[in-house]
């Protein structure tokens, strides 16, 4: 038997909500009555998303678009702004947009792309609106992370990736997955007493739009391995659970899949790289000490 705390009429925002398991998690959050703020990159993505909610939701769905480019750090800060003009209080904070890159590119910001969408966006993102979250406990800050963690480390000599960005990029996505661990390690000790709790998850091989960006090859790679792979829906489940159920209300700090917290890999326990991490991020959006130097930070 499930307990839930009764998501109905709480405020949740959700990164990725237009495609792949944020969608799906959305739809379900809700039929749930959770009132949504989701947030899109494209006007149009963002409408379709809205109407396929309402269709799984019915046509009373409270869902608000919300348009940023998290590849962006002006346009994330744009959308902090927004959220906290719109919205007294926020309940829940997804953090699940993600994607992996074939190759190595850098952004308006001159960070490189994978890192900067994968794990400084959540950064950015969720320090910006800290205090309307914390004003708001209980609360819970979720990020989608994966197993792809494993056998990755932070490149803290090269966080930018300019010496090398092989596998398919796919070396460089279990680095900013392993950061969402860490980061989620971080996080929930800042909030430690605070009511807010900060999870993450791995939400299985699931069938989305995941890797569909990288060529024809990777795309056909990726339809072939479908029968392997979840349904978003499936992919949802953890993070609907994080987000409503009241066996999490006092976990923080965790790394779920399946509904259970396990243990991660050996390099997302490193509290010392959790703290070096969040310093590092600190400075690549400006907010730290030493302030950002020139050139590129990526
Ligand atoms: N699929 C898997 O097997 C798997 C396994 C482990 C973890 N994950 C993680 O699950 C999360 C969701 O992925 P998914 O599988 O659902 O993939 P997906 O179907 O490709 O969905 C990715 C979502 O992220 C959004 N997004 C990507 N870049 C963005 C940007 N620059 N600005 C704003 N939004 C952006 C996409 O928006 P658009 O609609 O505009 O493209 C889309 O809504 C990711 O964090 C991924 O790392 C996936």
């Amino acid at each position: 038997m499930q307990n839930w705390t009764g998501i109905a009429g709480k405020r949740v925002i959700i990164t990725g909500a237009t495609a792949g398991i944020g969608l799906a998690a959305a739809e379900e959050l809700a039929r749930r009555g959770a009132r949504l703020g989701i947030v899109a990159r494209s006007e149009a993505r963002g409408a379709a998303a809205v109407a396929q909610i309402k269709a799984a939701a019915g046509p009373a769905a409270e869902i608000d678009v919300l348009h940023a480019d998290l590849s962006s750090q002006a346009s994330i800060r744009q959308l902090a702004g927004e959220i906290l003009g719109r919205y007294p209080g926020l309940d829940v904070l997804i953090n699940n947009a993600g994607a992996v890159n074939g190759s190595r590119r850098l952004t308006s910001d001159g960070l490189e792309l994978t890192r900067a969408v994968n794990h400084i966006a959540p950064f950015l993102l969720t320090t910006l609106l800290l205090e309307r979250i914390r004003g708001s406990a209980p609360a819970r800050i979720i990020t989608t992370s994966s197993v792809a963690h494993r056998g990755a480390h932070i490149p803290f000599d090269d966080i930018s990736a300019a010496g090398g960005y092989g596998g398919r990029g796919f070396a460089r996505y279990g680095q900013t997955k392993l950061a969402n661990i860490l980061f989620t390690t971080e996080l929930a000790r800042r909030l430690e007493g605070s009511g807010v709790t900060a999870n993450c998850f791995h939400p299985g091989f699931v069938a989305s739009g995941f890797n569909r960006n990288n060529g024809g090859f990777m795309a056909l790679v990726m339809i072939l391995a479908q029968p392997l792979a979840r349904t978003p829906e499936r992919g949802a489940e953890t993070l609907v659970w994080l987000a409503d159920s009241t066996e999490v209300s006092a976990e923080s700090g965790g790394y779920f899949t399946n509904r259970r917290r396990v243990r991660p890999a050996g390099p997302a326990l490193d509290l010392e790289s959790a703290r070096r991490l969040w310093d590092l991020s600190e400075e690549q959006v400006g907010m730290g000490s030493p302030p950002m130097v020139s050139g590129s930070l990526g």
